[in-house]
């Protein structure tokens, strides 16, 4: 057994010929955000969606090596992937909230995973993710109003309850401010802040900034290689490796 919730050995990642991930391994740990950088194209999104099964939904995408969710391969063919994906949950770039109500957005999932037997229980799952997604407020006299009449840092924020609602262990967001104002970002990070340690929180940015501020780990991504991963503030201050620190002062990317 290991005490990382999630590692990768030896990962590579093909679109059918084309090799688009090359041998990366890496681990996540539950205290820390680790925030993936570098350059568009380099494979960020690739690797991530390794962590929970998503690129099983490209034809083209064959992934190679071992990663493991405590401890347990989620390549192997006894991996209940609907139950791995409430378990490694995913936020995306652009907000997208079903076109339902901002109740049946969240409740959806419990729902489904049979996580609520009653109404109040459901009720009770709603409101508890919509607090920690910082949300309740905004919504609460107005839970029967499409999802998708929020405003974008609101729907992203509805995005991660409805992630949070299904009791995950990591969640994967995939630049989840680039589609953002300043305002909606700063409170994401805050989010971020506040879910840490509860969730093990994976976050890709194009934004220095943003992962010096919210992370600890960060691992810097080129060309489809793990060039440098390690404490956030060494990587900034001190990186080991010239095309890291190439990167972080906006030399290319
Ligand atoms: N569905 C796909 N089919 C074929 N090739 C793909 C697919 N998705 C990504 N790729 C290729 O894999 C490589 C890595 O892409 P990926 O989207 O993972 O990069 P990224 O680091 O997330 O970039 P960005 O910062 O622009 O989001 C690129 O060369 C891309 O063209
Ligand atoms: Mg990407």
């Amino acid at each position: 057994m290991t005490n990382h919730k999630m590692t990768a050995r030896d990962v590579s990642v093909y679109y059918g010929q084309k090799r688009a991930i090359d041998n990366v391994s890496i681990d996540v740990d539950m205290d820390n955000v680790t925030a993936f950088i570098g350059p568009s194209g380099c494979g960020k999104s690739t690797f991530l969606r390794t962590l929970n099964r998503m690129n099983d939904t490209v034809a083209s995408a064959r992934v190679e090596g071992k990663i493991e969710l405590d401890g347990h391969d989620i390549y192997s063919p006894d991996m209940d992937v609907v139950q791995l994906r409430a378990r490694v949950g995913m936020v995306f770039q652009k907000p997208n909230p079903f076109p339902k109500s901002i109740y049946e957005n969240v409740a959806y999932g419990p729902r489904i995973h049979g996580l609520a037997g009653a109404k109040s229980d459901l009720d009770q799952i709603v409101e508890k993710s919509l607090r920690r997604a910082g949300l309740w407020d905004e919504v609460k006299d107005r839970l029967t109003d499409s999802g998708t009449a929020l405003s974008g840092g609101q729907q992203q924020r509805l995005c991660i309850a409805r992630a949070i609602a299904v009791d995950p262990e990591v969640i994967l967001m995939d630049e989840p401010c680039s589609a953002l104002d300043p305002i909606a970002t700063a409170k994401i990070e805050e989010l971020i802040h506040e879910l840490r340690g509860r969730y093990a929180i994976v976050i890709v940015t194009h934004n220095m900034q943003q992962a010096a501020r919210v992370s600890q780990r960060t691992a810097f991504f080129h060309l489809g290689t793990l060039v440098e991963y390690g404490d956030t503030s060494a990587i900034f201050t001190n990186p080991r490796e010239e095309r890291t620190k190439d990167y972080i002062t906006g030399r290319y990317g």
